[in-house]
């Protein structure tokens, strides 16, 4: 019998469950800046899941560099950076941040993601190995799929399992990616053992920052700054959508190796490259960073005490060493009723589910900026004390203050409400399938 696409979609009703449940976490509609406070949906809420970590998205410099530019270039650059779509904005954006992370050469992508997507195919050719720990980004996984050689994972930061692999593999050429701060762990890659191993194997090294430029090393120059290993990092991977306040990615390398990515980059060519203001915004951010380096020390202050507030009070907090703290909550559905209590009470954080956690691992990501104060983190770590002991994540009783409100939880949502399709669905969420 003849199959109509799209009946797929038509019974694809989960999501709408969990939205009637009330609990649906997504797409949740900021409607002012995104700094530490936002208005979401019509209510002011401390945020603790965006990656503005030093809080330069709605600084006024970076706005006006972005305003100046539109003036002068226009909205769009209507191409690709192949053809009519290099402004010298682009290419003054790719030599600062070479400069800044030390490499010859850089090139920018529209998106993060595309960078992955564009670098990882370009270099990993038929016959060659990408190799990747199990938790790396989405993008990653994406890039090692489009490309021609063979892709190959080893468990999270586990270096025995890293050699394993490589030791299989000895012939070929060979990629190790890693993310230099994990996006839902907070922890950080072993990029000393990686770069032992990578010269008794002979492989190559590329580092995922996205999470890192900004936040590690003296100068917020990332992974390679933090562990003083700069120049045994190949290839610099790093998005524009955390840290410097805009959007687009980054690969900086040696010279010959941009020069080849730029020619062959599928998601380079065949894309419209990045609209002028916010490569404006990009370049006013690298400026600021490397001009006001106590944002960086106000975020690792605001980090440390985030980390020590929650393990006061009673939660797991993981291997986290960086501004993305997991909160461990348990069951899936926990996390989602965590989730909404939170919001209910003024904090706007996100719940992450399996796969992209093991099973009975749900946990809330939080993430902190340079830009929270006191007041701000004191209410969240009031809330979380609230809320877990609500749903008896920590035990209760008073542990931090006196300060227990009798409020009960009057929703109504249960595991039992939940279809086997809904299970299923949450499951297979496909931004978390990495
Ligand atoms: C580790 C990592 N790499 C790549 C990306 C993709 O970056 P972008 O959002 O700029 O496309 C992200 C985004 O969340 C990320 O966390």
């Amino acid at each position: 019998m003849q199959q109509d696409l799209f009946t797929k979609c038509v019974k694809f009703t989960t999501a709408r469950e969990v939205m009637a449940a009330g609990v649906y976490p997504y797409f949740h509609k900021s409607q002012s800046e995104q700094g530490p406070e936002t208005i979401v949906e019509g209510k002011k809420r401390v945020v603790i899941c965006s990656n503005n970590y030093l809080g330069l998205a709605s600084h006024p410099k970076v706005k006006e560099a972005s305003i100046d530019a539109i003036k002068k270039f226009g909205t769009s650059p209507t191409g690709s950076r192949f053809l009519n779509g290099t402004f010298e904005l682009h290419e003054i954006a790719e030599k600062k941040f070479a400069r800044f992370v030390g490499k010859e050469s850089a090139i920018l992508f529209t998106t993060g993601h595309h960078s992955n997507l564009g670098a990882i195919s370009t270099l990993v050719g038929k016959g060659d190995v990408v190799i990747t720990d199990k938790l790396d980004h989405a993008s990653i996984i994406d890039g090692c799929r489009l490309a021609l050689g063979e892709m190959v994972r080893f468990r999270h930061n586990d270096m025995g399992d890293l050699e394993r692999q490589l030791s299989r593999h000895k012939d070929k050429g060979k990629l190790i990616v890693v993310d230099g701060v994990f996006s839902m762990e907070g922890d950080i890659a072993n990029l000393p053992k990686i770069v032992e191993l990578a010269r008794t194997y002979g492989a190559r090294i590329m580092v995922d920052d996205a999470h890192s430029v900004g936040v590690l090393g003296e100068n917020g120059r990332g992974t390679g700054e933090h562990f003083g290993l700069e120049a045994a990092v190949d290839v610099v991977m790093a998005t524009a959508s955390k840290s410097f306040a805009s959007i687009g990615g980054f690969i900086a390398s040696r010279e010959e190796v941009i020069h080849y990515i730029k020619h062959f980059a599928r998601s380079l060519i065949f894309t419209a490259s990045l609209p002028p203001a916010q490569v404006a915004a990009i370049i006013a951010s690298i400026d600021l960073i490397e001009k006001e380096p106590e944002r960086r020390k106000k975020l690792w202050e605001n980090t440390h005490k985030m980390k020590e507030g929650f393990e006061d009070l009673g939660f797991d907090t993981g291997t986290s060493n960086s501004p993305i703290i997991p909160i461990t909550v348990g069951e899936d559905m926990k996390a989602f009723q965590m989730w909404r209590m939170l919001f209910d009470e003024g904090v706007f954080a996100s719940p992450v589910i399996t796969p992209a956690v093991p099973e009975g691992h749900a946990i809330i990501r939080t993430s902190f900026m340079a830009t929270h104060t006191d007041e701000h983190l004191e209410f969240v770590l009031d809330s979380f004390e609230k809320v877990g002991k609500q749903l008896g994540i920590i035990p209760g009783g008073s542990i931090r203050r006196k300060k227990e409100t009798q409020k009960r939880w009057k929703f109504t949502f249960s595991r039992e409400r939940m279809t086997a399709a809904t299970k299923r669905w949450i499951k297979n969420l496909w931004w978390f399938n990495r």
